[in-house]
């Protein structure tokens, strides 16, 4: 008789226990460490479990935004799900923030015939000229992937030939610097940059070299190991766009992947749907590649206006490695920064 009570105690207990939150939690951290490969000592696992907690938290929270912002942006636990929101600014964001400043060059408004002409939907990755998912790794220097992106692409269009251009090249060889207020935003590796400033290196430099010359390491080089015999590609100018999403939809299709600017501190836990819960337009911290744009159903609206970003967080973070922002609202600042190159 008592040791039917005991087994049916001790099945019960595991029972409660197993539906418990703590349980489960743990069980969720064990398949995020099992799933992205990570790998704690014994005093870091602690530490990063009660992030991961707390994280869990904060994308529940995140849901909720969407719904109530009747967005169909989904958050969930993805690689970044053991950072701190410090860690994850630290590592990933940019560290210069970008300013539209008076003495930068901007482009004409597009003809009122050609606005109204362009396609309803456009993606250059169909067309060829946008290369793979790449991955900065933790280093400021998402700046240098958002330029590369850009005259990838239009040396694509221009060539007709699509070469991956070398970010370390960037990182290690360009400390060009704007000025604005009187004080200097420079290009400094992982510590950040700007795309203004790596078009000014690349003219002056005479190209840049090619992705399999002068790989990424993830890291500020000690010095620059540039090789005027690799380049891969060559600029004679840039310019900025006006700060208008139409007017950015028909650049998008006159002239090519558009490098940008945004605020990305609540892109973190991203895992898919369209970006539209509120970010800080003035505060642009990350530098992307805007490749196209298009529009969707959702469950909440029809014809939701979205533009196709390139990240450069990897191919397994978002939606293979890709980024929809809401078109149209200048989301998260998606229009403040915008520029390309000119072969
Ligand atoms: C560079 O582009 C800007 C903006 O389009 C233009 O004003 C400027 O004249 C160009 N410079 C050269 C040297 O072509
Ligand atoms: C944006 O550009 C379009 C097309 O040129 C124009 O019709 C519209 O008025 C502009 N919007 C603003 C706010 O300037």
């Amino acid at each position: 008789m008592k040791v039917i009570l005991l087994f049916v105690l001790a099945v019960f207990t595991v029972f409660v226990s197993s539906r418990g939150i703590p349980l489960e939690e743990q069980s969720q951290f064990l398949e995020f460490q099992d799933k992205f490969n990570k790998k704690y000592s014994h005093e870091e696992y602690l530490e990063r479990f009660e992030i991961f907690k707390s994280n869990l938290g904060k994308i529940e929270e995140l849901n909720l935004i969407a719904i109530n912002h009747k967005a169909d942006t989904k958050f969930g636990v993805n690689k970044f799900a053991d950072l701190s929101s410090d860690e994850f600014k630290n590592y990933y964001l940019n560290n210069k923030e970008a300013i539209f400043t008076d003495d930068l060059p901007v482009a004409d408004y597009l003809d009122d015939e050609f606005i109204n002409s362009i396609p309803t939907a456009f993606d250059w990755r169909t067309r060829g000229a946008v290369t793979p998912v790449k991955n900065q790794g933790q280093c400021g220097s998402c700046w240098s992937f958002s330029t590369t992106g850009n005259v990838e692409g239009q040396h694509f269009i221009s060539q007709n030939k699509l070469v991956s251009l070398s970010e370390q090249n960037l990182v290690d060889c360009d400390h060009e610097c704007m000025e604005y207020e009187g004080e200097q935003a420079c290009d400094e590796g992982c510590n950040g940059g700007l795309q203004p400033n790596a078009y000014n290196y690349i003219i002056k430099n005479g190209g840049i070299q090619t992705e399999s010359s002068y790989p990424y390491t993830a890291e500020t080089g000690t010095q620059c190991n540039f090789n005027s015999a690799n380049i891969g590609a060559k600029i004679s100018n840039f310019t900025m766009i006006p700060k208008n999403e139409t007017v950015m939809a028909g650049y998008i299709v006159s002239t090519g992947p558009l490098a940008i600017a945004a605020d990305a501190v609540e892109w973190q836990f991203y895992i898919g749907g369209v970006f539209d819960i509120p970010c800080n337009p003035n505060s642009l911290d990350h530098g992307i590649l805007i490749v196209g744009y298009s529009a969707k159903n959702t469950i909440f609206r029809k014809n939701m206006p979205y533009w196709i970003v390139k990240n450069s967080w990897g191919a397994d973070w978002g939606e293979q490695g890709y980024i929809y922002l809401r078109r149209g609202k200048n989301t998260c600042g998606v229009s403040n920064f915008v520029s390309t190159s000119i072969i």
